[in-house]
């Protein structure tokens, strides 16, 4: 690795690095850490050494690793029964919608696996809602996203993004999809404008998290929900990241008194544990998928199910949502009191945050993480200078302490 800081990796590890490496895709480029056991808020490597995790699987551990309630759910159902496809009933999927339309208010729900698969689901859906509901000619129907977003990695999904990485040297593109600017009403209004009667869906994250836990201003979302009414166009808020608690909210869209029309739902529905994913909507919306024209073999499986109930009720009864308020709060305020030549901005919601690194002394968020993770503490750089702070939900406010701690003594060390 051709870094500034390179850090120490044992025998042990390498090994397992190797293994993946000869015999893996090189589809990502991970910290040079191999992890074997979690435990709430830590992680151990190979060699035994402890690390907060401060990335939870990309917000999907929101509710901490291996969490007891949500194991014996997956124990217990797995000697149970662990799959029948839909191809019949069972008695989970039935009890896990309900529990979905008494926790979120929604009529329906669409179970899937990945995130990236509810997003597909979300714009089958619009499209479908578009022509059946709304009366677009066919084949016209548009969908509109947001420069900088993050949806997944489905050649649909990667025709909407603006990030060359995404969608570089995979076309042809998906047609029928527009990009405006993120966190610009106005730029969603003059679309609306130009293209309204053909558009089915705007489909937004309440905050960019991939692309750097970009945080819209206040009442960016709202605006955008009044015109999306105004213009009878579907409101859809990806909330595979944002969702369940992580920002404060059971739905980052809750900050703004806000119902979107449909909810993508994925990560920490099941914590961590399976993937598991969502969409919901109202009748109105979801009823024009017929028998035979969406699914998933594994969607809404017996585990899945169970699983998901256990993490939600986790996320409820442990009262994840305030505590990411409070804690994200005390957390912001005591980076803020950071003085590094590294820290440019800090920001975020909840605890989904992120520090915008200023290179220094040839050093950037790469060295920065290898230093925290050398240190006791795993984060990961994403697009470059940014390292997003996302630790699971159950932290308590002196273990938060002493991973600033961390992160503080790991900024000095590169000055
Ligand atoms: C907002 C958002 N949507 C969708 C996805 C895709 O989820 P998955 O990786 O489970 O396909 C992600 C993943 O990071 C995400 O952050």
């Amino acid at each position: 690795m051709d870094k500034n800081v390179s850090m120490e990796i044992t025998p042990k590890a390498k090994a397992f690095i190797e293994k993946e490496e000869i015999y893996g895709a090189h589809n990502y480029h991970p910290l040079p850490v191999v992890l074997s056991r979690g435990e709430g808020i830590y992680v151990w490597d190979v060699d035994g050494k402890r690390y907060f995790d401060f990335l939870s699987a990309y917000s999907a551990v929101n509710q901490g690793h291996c969490h007891p309630k949500i194991v014996e759910a997956l124990t217990s159902q797995a000697s149970t029964l662990c799959l029948t496809s839909r191809a019949f009933y069972n008695d989970t999927l039935g009890p896990y919608e309900e529990f979905m339309h008494n926790l979120f208010g929604y009529d329906k729900l669409l179970p899937m696996n990945s995130g990236a698969e509810a997003v597909e689901t979300a714009l089958k859906l619009a499209r479908r809602w578009g022509y059946d509901k709304k009366g677009i000619a066919e084949n016209e129907a548009m969908i509109v996203g947001c420069e900088g977003n993050f949806h997944g990695r489905t050649i649909t999904i990667v025709s909407l993004s603006t990030d060359s990485d995404s969608y570089g040297g995979f076309g042809p593109f998906t047609p029928g999809l527009i990009k405006i600017p993120y966190n610009n009403p106005d730029a969603l209004e003059e679309v609306l404008k130009s293209h309204g009667h053909k558009i089915a869906a705007f489909l937004v994250e309440p905050i960019q998290g991939e692309a750097g836990v970009f945080v819209p201003d206040d009442g960016y979302l709202k605006k955008c929900y009044d015109l999306c009414k105004e213009y009878n166009v579907l409101f859809v808020a990806d909330e595979v990241q944002t969702g369940i608690a992580r920002t404060g909210k059971m739905l980052c869209c809750d900050h703004e008194g806000i119902r979107p029309d449909m909810v993508i739902l994925g990560k920490a529905i099941s914590g961590g544990v399976l993937p598991v994913s969502a969409v919901l909507a109202d009748d109105d919306i979801m009823l024009n998928i017929k028998p035979g024209e969406h699914g998933s073999t594994f969607g809404g499986f017996p585990l899945a199910c169970k699983v998901a109930m256990a993490a939600l009720k986790v996320v409820v009864d442990e009262k994840l949502a305030e505590k990411a308020e409070q804690l994200g709060q005390f957390f912001r305020r005591e980076m803020a009191s950071i003085k590094s030549p590294f820290v440019e901005k800090i920001r975020g919601k909840g605890l989904l945050n992120a520090i915008v690194i200023k290179p220094h002394n040839g050093r950037e968020a790469w060295d920065v993480c290898e230093t925290m993770a050398e240190k006791g503490l795993i984060a990961k750089p994403t697009h470059k200078h940014i390292i997003r702070f996302a630790p699971p939900l159950i932290i308590k406010e002196n273990e938060l302490m002493e991973a600033i701690g961390i992160i503080k003594e790991s900024l000095k060390s590169l000055e």
